[in-house]
């Protein structure tokens, strides 16, 4: 796991992936602004497809693997890569995790973030704070001549701490001209260990919060993860550049 040789990037490539990062946080400010109970996630993909196109930029997800859409939009029990759909109509209280990446000139941005439908039910809200928070604590250890397990070690013990537990069967990674690069970056670990952040690596931090244990499972659709014993779970990512003047949060409007 990270084995593979991390590509680093110049100022001026982190530059191109700043510009593609900050396409994906204006489109998924426009999708959040969307969300409400009575639309469907497939209502959703045509937003974020109808930006694309406007702005000359192409779906990362799209055609990856074979997978069909823009945006992953997965509710509820639903951990990540779920696709959207014509029949999934939003309602009050649920909870949509909105994952999208982009390809603008040759580079790739993506990001997610996780929010309520309308008024979600406290222990919904505590769930998306506590996420988010974990994504909060991990960018500061994206830092020159820490450890990468130190971004891993942040995000699981934030977790942990509210009672809550990190999904092991995926992880953010490096990003860059490819939407995954080497390293993986797992979102549980030991401080102090891993390999050596330099400047120049560029990492999607993303963690995976279940509000029950960390066990998740595919559908038959192939893609969509959902939580094993059938409760909430929440997902932020961001694409995080390490400088010399601290971490660049690529995807930050
Ligand atoms: N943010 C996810 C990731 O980086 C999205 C991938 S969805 C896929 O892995 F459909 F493209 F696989
Ligand atoms: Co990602």
């Amino acid at each position: 796991m990270g084995r593979e040789e991390v590509i680093l990037k110049s100022r001026s490539e982190i530059e191109k992936l700043r510009t593609s990062n900050l396409l994906v946080a204006e489109i998924l400010e426009i999708l959040k602004g969307k969300v409400s109970a009575g639309i469907t996630t497939m209502d959703l993909e045509g937003i974020a497809d109808g930006e694309l196109k406007r702005r000359g930029a192409h779906p990362a997800f799209k055609g990856y693997r074979g997978y069909p859409y823009c945006l992953c939009t997965s509710v509820n029990e639903e951990v990540v890569h779920g696709m959207p759909s014509v029949k999934r109509v939003l309602k009050e209280g649920d909870i949509l995790s909105i994952d999208f990446g982009v390809c603008l000139d040759g580079y790739y941005g993506d990001a997610a973030a996780t929010v309520a439908v309308g008024i979600a039910s406290p222990e919904a809200i505590r769930l998306i704070e506590a996420t988010s928070e974990c994504l909060e604590r991990a960018i500061p250890a994206a830092r020159v001549g820490g450890r990468l397990y130190d971004i891993s070690h942040e995000i699981q013990s934030c977790a942990e701490k509210s009672g809550y537990s990190v999904v092991r069967d995926f992880v953010g990674h490096g990003i860059g001209r490819s939407l995954h690069e080497p390293p993986e970056v797992p979102n549980f670990g030991r401080a102090g260990t891993g390999p050596r952040l330099k400047e120049g690596m560029v990492l999607a931090i993303e963690p995976m919060v279940n509000e029950g244990g960390s066990e998740v499972r595919i559908l038959a659709d192939g893609w969509t993860a959902v939580t094993a014993d059938g409760k909430l779970s929440a997902h932020f990512e961001h694409s995080v550049a390490i400088t010399e003047d601290g971490p660049y949060v690529l995807s930050r409007l």
